[in-house]
């Protein structure tokens, strides 16, 4: 009996804790996101790429950030949020302009790498968005923009003769 009633309180303990949290605010406004500043108007990026890096990338690389319900749900919405802010903090598509050219060939260099070594998009967001695992294919296209786009014309290697 004793025990019966010491696990209800730790349980009512929890479930008010978790209550409390949800008043905890997360800011999920995005920062305007102008056409002229973004990566794939710029660098005029082809149709598929758009549509992978839209799927893959911008929901933590750019001010465009679709948040999905459990967005709404802490302890939940405190960890995405960190995860967008922190990409957004490495990188933001959407304010490609602001960048120098060195930091620009600097960002492609590295997105070519991640999304070649599978390490973006991110395992724990690749769980829940299905639709934004990339095929070898698709990687393989992605860094391959990537490349070009830091001015190594079609070259595909990670390696570059030039690092
Ligand atoms: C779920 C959120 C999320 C998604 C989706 C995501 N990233 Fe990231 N990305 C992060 C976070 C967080 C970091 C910083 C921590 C780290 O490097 O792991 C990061 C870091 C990076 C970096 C900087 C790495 C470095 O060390 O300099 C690049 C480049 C990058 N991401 C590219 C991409 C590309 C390209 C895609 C899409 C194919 C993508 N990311 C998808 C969250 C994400």
């Amino acid at each position: 009996m004793k025990k019966w009633f010491t696990l209800r309180r730790i349980l009512i303990a929890l479930g008010a804790v978790f209550a409390l949290i949800q008043l905890i605010p997360v800011d999920r406004s995005n920062p305007p996101a102008v056409p002229e500043n973004d990566f794939l108007v710029q660098t005029k990026a082809p149709e598929n790429i758009a549509q992978i890096m839209k799927t893959a990338c911008y929901d933590c690389h750019s001010n465009q950030t679709v948040y999905p319900w459990y967005s709404y749900i802490a302890p939940v919405s405190f960890w995405l949020k960190n995860h967008i802010n922190e990409g957004r903090g490495e990188l933001n598509f959407s304010e490609w302009n602001a960048m120098s050219a060195k930091e620009k060939s600097h960002a492609m260099k590295e997105a070519a790498e991640m999304v070649k070594e599978g390490e973006m998009p991110m395992n724990s967001y690749t769980w829940v968005h299905k639709d934004a695992r990339l095929t070898i294919q698709q990687q393989e296209q992605l860094a391959a923009w990537f490349s070009q786009v830091r001015g190594g014309g079609a070259e595909t290697e990670i390696e570059s003769h030039r690092d």
